[in-house]
């Protein structure tokens, strides 16, 4: 079996910084309450005007990904693009990035896991690669929440915990058998769907019906969430979908060089970090600067802890995810 290896990554977020104190302008929220419940100071939202969408984003991350990668566009052999909020109902964003980075008519594969969704996708890359079907797989993540919330007090419990932004990794086949990803981890559990959710407009609530129903109170095409029942969820299976990816290849927590968790509230890395009993050193979080930006926050913080020098060739990096669905996942590399 083929070794893939991540030989690739870029980030890119949107200049305009919005602080708690702005979204204290126009929502009744502060930012002690932000701060205290979430870790977050600031996040990122796409200005109209800016160019920038889901789809355009994520074509930014891209091409510093693949540079870095020391490809170019048309050396990728497919794309995986992660998101919840993509720029059009159909077609996805994986075919705008084969648009957008003037790249053969290769695969392009969207992944919707929401926050679990990059890592969904990577795992795809990595079977790809292992099975010898393609050489270099672009695997995306990418969000616009802030085009789709709710930005006053009805929708304060979710809009100021979002933001926008994107990142990307070149997957690719190696021939070092010592680093790559080792595993992946993926698991699902739907019966909690409507826990964390947007429930339309969709097939199964369309247009008319909620022109119809003229709802005051959970706007089904603004999110929905359940915060504490989620939070008391992923601290549980972050946790035990990072202690399988360990032991599936007989490796303990001390062993963890680099853990980059999800970047869904800094208290829930804080949980897990006290729970696994590591070093502040052993956990990369950057929710403070950007919020949570669901499928694209893995890449997003992987891409900055690298670029700060905080993963190095060798060291044992450990990706982990939960989030709607509810679904959870991790990822083993040795970088
Ligand atoms: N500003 C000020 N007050 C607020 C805000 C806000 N932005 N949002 C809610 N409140 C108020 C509520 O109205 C409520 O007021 P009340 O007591 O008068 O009724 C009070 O604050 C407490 O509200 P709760 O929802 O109970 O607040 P909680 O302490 O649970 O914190 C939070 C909410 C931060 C969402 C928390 O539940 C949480 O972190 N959940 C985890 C979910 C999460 O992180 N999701 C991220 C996305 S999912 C993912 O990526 C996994």
């Amino acid at each position: 079996m083929n070794v893939s290896r991540i030989t690739g990554v870029g980030m890119y977020v949107p200049e305009n910084v919005v602080t708690n104190d702005d979204l204290s302008k126009i929502m009744d929220t502060n930012d002690v309450w932000i701060q205290e419940r979430t870790g977050i100071k600031e996040r990122r939202h796409i200005q109209k005007g800016d160019g920038n969408s889901t789809s355009v984003m994520g074509a930014k991350a891209s091409r510093i990904a693949i540079e870095r990668a020391g490809l170019t566009p048309y050396d990728i052999d497919m794309i995986v693009f992660a998101t919840l909020s993509p720029d059009m109902y159909f077609p996805g964003g994986g075919v705008e990035i084969q648009e957008m980075l003037e790249m053969r008519t290769i695969p392009a594969l969207d992944v919707r896991n929401q926050c679990s969704g990059f890592i969904y996708a990577l795992s795809i890359a990595d079977q790809y690669i292992k099975t010898g079907m393609c050489k270099h797989v672009l695997v995306i993540g990418s969000e616009n929440h802030s085009g789709g919330l709710d930005m006053t007090t009805r929708g304060r419990g979710v809009s100021v915990i979002f933001g926008d932004g994107a990142g990307a990794v070149v997957v690719s086949e190696s021939e070092d058998n010592n680093r790559g990803i080792l595993s992946t981890h993926l698991h699902s559990e739907g019966k909690y769907k409507k826990e964390l959710m947007l429930e339309g407009p969709s097939t199964g609530y369309w247009v008319p019906e909620i022109m119809a129903d003229n709802p005051q109170e959970n706007i089904p095409y603004y999110p929905y969430m359940n915060g504490q029942f989620v939070f008391k969820h992923a601290v549980v299976r972050f946790s035990e979908v990072i202690q399988e990816g360990l032991e599936a290849n007989g490796f303990k927590t001390s062993d963890i060089d680099m853990l980059i968790p999800h970047q869904a509230n800094l208290r829930i890395s804080q949980f897990i970090q006290h729970k696994l009993k590591l070093s502040d050193a052993q956990v990369f979080n950057n929710i403070q600067k950007y919020g949570n930006t669901t499928a694209a926050s893995i890449p997003i913080a992987l891409t900055e802890a690298w670029e700060k020098g905080k993963i190095n060739k060798g060291d044992l990096v450990v990706l982990a995810a939960f989030g709607s669905g509810f679904t959870w996942a991790s990822a083993v590399i040795r970088w």
